[in-house]
């Protein structure tokens, strides 16, 4: 059994949802053949496998599959040097793409974003997307293929990806923070510099709407954000330790605000995004007695009423479910919401 076609990942909320880790066990179970990841450096990508822990900024979280091809799609903005670094980190050089047309992030950038008393408001990640962004918009921006660096890796990924669809391969387009962190349908001004949704994530990566299977939206059990701006029920940062919920972001070290999960929301962000399935991590914090848990009839009842009270208010099937840290931590419900899935 393996799923063909190819899939969109989106985050539902304000990013953090775990996209790395359901990308990651995706590509393990799927045996995913090309994963094209947009976005840029602000985001990180958590991946827990074989007791290692990865947090991934520029590679396709995907990598832990070895026969992935993994591509840097054109929409997204480069940081060579965490780059290099992730490519050190995770030994990925043979198997990697850049788009020639994705943008470069320069140091100028990062001080740029840092030195913005209007950025620092709206409490960025610091990493200077924003800036290279408005350097991308301005038509004035270095481009991949102007980097004698870059150019073992230079790819026409936009080709790659859709001779792969043509193909029936299975591919992955990995998006990057939440559909609330979106600069068209966020919480703006509090939001990144790029649309997250996936039709946006789809056009980072230069494949037509038509020619996507699945729209797999992932969403935390419970809803965290860093930065500044409305955080609709938060709860008080006593609190969220108290419910083991407080977190710390995986980039930046930044403590995370905390809320319950959104029901109206989510149904919100699974339109726009037209979700065709929903992952829902960390249903392990909130019920302890899920941890590890493979079998959704072995999650306890409130669990279970809980994941069935999110399908219900979104209409769209909860398929995959996190239940621990590791990218094998999973309940695979696909075989059995989705008649399509079995080969
Ligand atoms: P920027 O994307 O660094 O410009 O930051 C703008 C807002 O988006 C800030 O509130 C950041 O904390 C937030 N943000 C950007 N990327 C991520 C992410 O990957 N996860 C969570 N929040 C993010
Ligand atoms: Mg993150």
């Amino acid at each position: 059994m393996k799923r063909v076609g190819c899939t969109v990942i989106a985050g539902g909320f304000w990013g953090d949802e775990g996209k790395g880790k359901i990308v990651s066990y995706l590509a393990l179970r799927d045996k995913v053949d090309v994963c094209v990841r947009t976005g840029s450096v602000n985001a990180a990508h958590t991946v827990l496998f074989q007791g290692r822990t990865f947090k991934l900024h520029m590679i396709p979280a995907a990598f832990v599959h070895d026969n992935c091809r993994l591509l840097i799609g054109a929409g997204a903005n480069i940081d060579v040097a965490q780059l290099e670094s992730e490519l050190h980190e995770t030994g990925v050089r043979k198997r990697l793409g850049v788009d020639r047309n994705a943008s470069i992030i320069e140091l100028k950038h990062s001080s740029q974003d840092k030195k913005s008393e209007h950025l620092k408001s709206l409490g960025t990640t610091g990493r200077g997307v924003g800036p290279a962004i408005e350097e991308r918009v301005k038509r004035s921006a270095k481009l991949a293929k102007d980097l004698p660096e870059l150019k073992p890796f230079l790819a026409d990924t936009v080709d790659e990806v859709n001779t792969a669809i043509d193909e029936g391969k299975t591919v992955i387009l990995e998006g990057t923070q939440g559909l609330m962190l979106s600069l068209y349908h966020g919480t703006y001004p509090f939001v990144t510099s790029r649309d997250t949704s996936a039709s946006a994530i789809c056009s980072e990566a230069g494949v037509g709407p038509s020619r996507v299977d699945d729209v797999l939206l992932v969403l935390k059990a419970f809803i965290t954000r860093v930065g500044a701006g409305d955080l609709p029920n938060e709860i008080s940062r006593a609190e969220a330790i108290d419910r083991g919920w407080f977190e710390k972001a995986a980039g930046t070290g930044r403590e995370r605000r905390s809320a319950p999960f959104n029901f109206e929301l989510a149904r919100r962000v699974a339109r726009i995004n037209g979700a065709t399935e929903l992952a829902v991590t960390k249903l392990d914090i909130l019920y302890n007695e899920c941890t590890h848990a493979k079998e959704f009839t072995k999650l306890p009842k409130e669990g279970q009423k809980f994941i069935a009270e999110i399908e219900k208010a979104t209409g769209v099937p909860v398929t995959i479910i996190g239940t621990g840290p590791d990218a094998l931590d999973i309940i695979d419900r696909r075989p059995t919401k989705l008649p399509t899935y079995l080969k």
